[in-house]
């Protein structure tokens, strides 16, 4: 027997009870005399105490050669302490030990492996496995597993049933580019990884499924962030004969649950937003509703006067920053500075004191006068001792900058509290989004989604217009769900492949076997997929999913710790028929 408690376990009712612990060696304190030893494990930190009076010698001096991160195994009697300490779980006890071996040596670990640690993002990442013994990875993970665990029994009890689908699959849109990966048999063909499992949740519907969910690996070679890995989980759900609302209520549901098992927190009914008005309002389709400083467009208020970066702009639109106006001429033309960041885009800011008597000052008082400044207040909620922020220019592009200016200032401000959770449905995605690089039309959401009710016909005429029946579940301004209302029958499909530019030929050859399928009864359905690690961070009171992946890979897609990607050898390539094909 290895270990009869853990290093978490012992408290003062164990004393003088004979224990046998396993774990690392944390720190040793060596008092000649005396020494002290540090062990843990998962569940927490025991002292060891060794003395020259009642160890024996020769353990004793075992004791003061062991290293950091010596995996031991000790047996001895549990004693209370003389100087208890408060801070951990088994700070009343120590272990009086009689008996010390040595499991495995170790090397002088990397970095140090305490909460607070002094190795880098990088070296963390190449010594993960000892990054995981420090608590707030191990958490982490722990806590992923707690998600994990209600979201099973939660979509169980509800009937639904956990169904896998292939990893080698074909290409499924999503908007990323695929990971492919060569057949060894087929020779020059290549399955893809699935970007999610889409096209195979709709064919579990029309396999009669009826409640289908799956905590599933989807695969996407895409530009990486704090909140995007190439690899990522989903909780992939799909539903037949229902309508949208039947599966908001059921999502809904389950998010509602997970906040009240996981965070404590209880909120009734999810508010629900327009796409167009969150744009409009925010700038953004996850909206952080934790905080105000909803958009002011000021149009109206500002093109009537000779200010011609105003008059020619399509869009005016401010924010009023709350207590903005105790900042200094210097902090607000570093705020400038900032919208003018290559990130953020912006060709300039205008700004607007408001007094606290009442009266404005503007960084445009050449152009507006105070009846005019007092209308921009009233437009966007200023109060007195506000600043309004206002940028011009294209209707997308300004709002995407005053949106990441609202974001940046509510941060700064400390409006982004991680324990408040406001969540939030955004609906009636366009279905349709313009691509400047391809000068085409894509599937906003992906190719499947059903157009709402009544809008077919306008995809004819004004395809940009069209609504769908899609809609995305949003938490603290991060999107941690999507889905829609899909289409079900053969011939919108094909109308739907044709206006995204596919020919009968090249819808048939991708897609063939979903349009074949829905000539054999399917029944209407749709979904959503959570993406999983958002999910978990965001509920952890984080945005960088990272931490929450046991094996993340870095912002290039690079494994650290095992080294890949990386080549592999002639004779692989060969079997895999790619030699030829690479060197012509
Ligand atoms: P979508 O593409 O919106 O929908 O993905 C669903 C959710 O997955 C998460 N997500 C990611 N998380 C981490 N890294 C990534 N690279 C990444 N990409 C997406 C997001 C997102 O909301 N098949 C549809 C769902 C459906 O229609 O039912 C789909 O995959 O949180």
């Amino acid at each position: 027997m290895y270990r009869s408690h853990t290093c978490g376990e012992l408290r003062a009712s164990h004393a003088n009870k004979e224990v046998t612990l396993s774990g690392w060696v944390q720190g040793v304190r060596d008092k000649g005399f005396m020494v002290y030893i540090d062990v843990r494990d998962r569940y927490g930190i025991t002292q060891l105490y060794f003395d020259e009076e009642q160890t024996e010698a020769s353990i004793l001096k075992n004791a003061q050669k062991l290293g950091r991160e010596f995996v031991i195994q000790v047996s001895g009697k549990v004693q209370e302490r003389a100087s208890k300490n408060p801070n951990i779980s088994t700070g009343d006890i120590e272990v009086l030990v009689s008996k010390l071996t040595i499991l495995n040596e170790a090397k002088l670990p990397p970095f140090t492996i305490e909460d607070d640690t002094d190795g880098g993002e990088d070296l963390r990442m190449k010594y993960r496995y000892l990054d995981i013994r420090r608590n707030p990875v191990k958490d982490s993970l722990i806590f992923r597993h707690k998600v994990t665990q209600e979201v099973r029994n939660y979509l169980s009890k509800e009937g639904f049933i956990e169904v896998e689908t292939p990893y080698l699959i074909k290409s499924t849109p999503e908007g990323a580019r695929d990971f492919v990966v060569p057949s060894r048999m087929n020779e020059g063909q290549f399955y893809a990884l699935p970007q999610s499992p889409q096209t195979f949740k709709q064919l579990l519907m029309v396999g009669g499924m009826d409640k289908y969910f799956q905590i599933v690996k989807c695969f996407r070679d895409e530009d990486l962030r704090a909140d995007r890995q190439p690899e990522f989980t989903q909780i992939d759900c799909e539903m037949a004969f229902i309508e949208q609302e039947d599966i908001l209520n059921a999502f809904e549901g389950l998010t509602r649950h997970l906040l009240k098992e996981i965070k404590g927190v209880d909120i009734e009914k999810f508010p629900r937003m327009q796409y167009d008005d969150a744009m409009r309002l925010y700038g953004n389709d996850k909206p952080d509703i934790r905080f105000g400083m909803e958009f002011g467009e000021l149009n109206e208020v500002t093109q009537h006067k000779e200010f011609n970066v105003f008059n020619k702009a399509e869009l005016v639109v401010g924010i009023a920053v709350p207590g903005g106006n105790s900042y200094t001429r210097k902090e607000i033309d570093k705020l400038i500075d900032w919208v003018k960041r290559p990130q953020v885009g912006a060709l300039g800011m205008v700004y607007c004191r408001c007094n606290d008597d009442g009266s404005f000052k503007s960084s445009v008082d050449k152009f507006y006068d105070q009846e005019d400044l007092a209308k921009w207040a009233k437009i966007t909620r200023a109060k007195a001792g506000d600043l309004i922020c206002v940028l011009s220019g294209g209707t997308n592009k300004v709002r995407a900058q005053l949106s990441a200016l609202r974001m940046e200032l509510a941060e700064r401000l400390g409006l982004r509290n991680p324990d408040e959770f406001a969540p939030l449905w955004v609906m009636d995605f366009p279905l349709l989004e313009w691509d400047e690089e391809t000068e085409r039309f894509h599937a906003m959401h992906h190719p499947f989604t059903s157009p709402k009710p009544g809008q077919l016909e306008l995809l004819k005429t004004d395809p940009g217009a069209v609504k769908a029946n899609a809609y995305d579940l949003v938490l603290n301004g991060n999107e941690i769900g999507g889905g829609s209302i899909r289409i079900h029958d053969k011939a919108t499909q094909s109308l739907m492949f044709d206006y995204l530019g596919f020919t009968p030929e090249e819808a048939k050859a991708q897609f063939g076997f979903l349009m074949d399928a829905f000539q054999y009864g399917a029944p209407p359905h749709g979904g959503l997929a959570f993406g999983l690690d958002r999910l978990v961070a965001i509920l952890g009171g984080q945005e960088t999913i990272r931490d929450f992946i046991a094996f993340p890979k870095n912002n290039s897609g690079r494994d650290v710790m095992i080294d890949a990607p990386a080549p592999i050898d002639d004779e692989q390539l060969e079997e895999l028929s790619l030699k030829l094909n690479l060197k012509s």
